[in-house]
């Protein structure tokens, strides 16, 4: 090695921050399960991961419409087509593809609103989304605030590169952790009283990781709220095909759209493909907002994280054909809707609680009665002894900042129901263990 450039040489002040969090045990529990992978046949006393909100139930879809449809994945107009494609770079993204794409968001959303394709920057998925509208509308040292509890990685896409921070909205169980109007409110003066610029609001829409959605009229008072304090709201809207049972989803563009437009410059949309579509492999996302400066802005900044051409090309194919878009959002959702019903059951018989959810790949588990102490200390430590004794990875909500101790995410769509099945007898086991040990805790029959 040259000398002067050894491995002493210091990085830069963002390479060593903590700020991405990875360190937190949200992302611990995928090496535990990374370490040691469990099979069904090679390896059946191995972890199970549960901390991925992976949506593998509809990639038979994907697949056969893939072996129906073998243009799609090639070359249609030959070497020529291969040219064009290996040529193109234009960050406006093709043109084909963002009008797929609006037109995918508009049937996700029952063709209640528009989406005009040239309001779409792409990116290299939701991350990217993030990130980019944070460095556009706040600068380093401001604050946004997020409703807790929320998904972990915003740490890392709001705060690292940018040096942002993430000023957090607490919400509790006694409303089933819903955001309310005095929430905000509060959490918007005691930042500013702590010297700290609020810019923007980020919600997710349905929550990661609660599983659910928000009522229209909290939509309502949340773009009041922006409005009168003249900061931008964000909303991240991936799950928004996820929704499986009622209350149907409303996105924030159906509230724009009522409003006719009146003060929805501060309005930002996040979407991707990686979790309705099961596809965060491809990285695709887009950010659709109703600001023009924001557009440019942002169109400028994506040339930091585009989209190949080729999967554009490939997905602009897939995503126009409406018969099949149609019949995948409905055929996912019924799956979903299925799982996440056999998941709450199964929890269910082995007397653990979940919030009442409709949406999302995970639900939110009540494991409180099974702390030993009702703090974050005892959180870890049930969540350790679950990863450790009972191998399976689950996320405790002190990673997504939830204000009160022992509630849990778990994921339901990245493995075969037959693994879901051996994760619930695990649990169910689990639990009679613990209430051996614990005569004194109260659980449910
Ligand atoms: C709420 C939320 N936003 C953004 C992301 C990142 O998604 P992507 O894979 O599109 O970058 C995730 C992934 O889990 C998420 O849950």
């Amino acid at each position: 090695m040259a000398r002067g450039i050894g491995l002493g040489a210091p990085l830069s002040k963002i390479a060593v921050s903590k700020a991405h969090g990875e360190d937190s045990p949200y992302f611990a529990g995928w090496k535990a399960y990374d370490e040691d992978p469990y099979d069904p046949v090679a390896n059946p006393t191995g972890v199970i991961q549960m901390g991925l909100a992976e949506n593998q139930v509809s990639f038979d879809l994907l697949e056969d419409y893939l072996e129906q449809h073998p243009e799609t994945a090639s070359w249609s107009s030959g070497i020529s087509g291969f040219k064009e494609n290996a040529l193109f770079q234009d960050y406006h993204g093709l043109q084909s593809f963002r009008k797929a794409m609006a037109s995918l968001m508009e049937q996700i959303r029952g063709k209640r609103v528009k989406f005009n394709p040239d309001r779409m920057v792409l990116t290299a998925g939701a991350t990217a989304a993030n990130e980019l509208l944070t460095f556009i509308l706040a600068d380093p040292g401001d604050a946004v605030l997020v409703p807790t509890p929320y998904y972990p990685g915003f740490d890392r896409d709001l705060q690292w590169r940018t040096g942002v921070k993430i000023f957090p909205v607490h919400c509790h169980s006694s409303n089933g952790f819903q955001l309310t109007l005095p929430s905000l409110q509060s959490a918007y003066s005691i930042a500013e009283a702590s010297n700290l610029r609020v810019k923007a609001l980020l919600i997710t829409n349905p929550s990661n990781p609660l599983g659910t959605t928000m009522p229209r009229s909290l939509l309502e008072d949340i773009l009041n709220f922006i409005s009168q304090k003249n900061i931008h709201l964000i909303s991240d809207e991936i799950y928004s095909g996820s929704v499986f049972s009622s209350p149907e989803f409303i996105s924030v563009a159906e509230v724009v759209e009522a409003s006719q437009h009146k003060n929805c410059d501060g309005v930002h949309i996040v979407y991707s493909l990686s979790k309705d579509l099961g596809l965060p492999g491809f990285r695709v996302g887009t950010i659709y907002s109703y600001n023009d400066r924001v557009v440019t802005t942002a169109r400028r900044m994506s040339s930091f994280s585009l989209v190949s051409s080729q999967t554009q090309k490939m997905l602009a194919s897939m995503l126009s054909d409406e018969e099949f878009t149609v019949k995948y959002i409905k055929t996912n959702r019924e799956r979903l809707r299925r799982r996440h019903g056999y998941i709450v059951e199964g929890l269910k018989d082995a007397g653990i609680e979940c919030l009442e959810g409709n949406a999302g790949l995970f639900c939110w588990m009540n494991l409180t009665q099974m702390l030993e102490e009702k703090s974050m200390e005892g959180e870890l430590r049930l969540w350790k002894m679950i990863l450790s004794e009972v191998k399976l990875n689950v996320s405790p909500g002190s990673s997504c900042y939830c204000a009160e101790p022992g509630w849990f995410r778990v994921c339901f769509a990245n493995m075969t129901k037959e693994t879901l099945e051996v994760a619930l007898r695990r649990t169910k086991d689990f639990v009679e263990k613990i209430k051996g040990r614990k005569s004194n805790v109260i659980f449910r029959s």
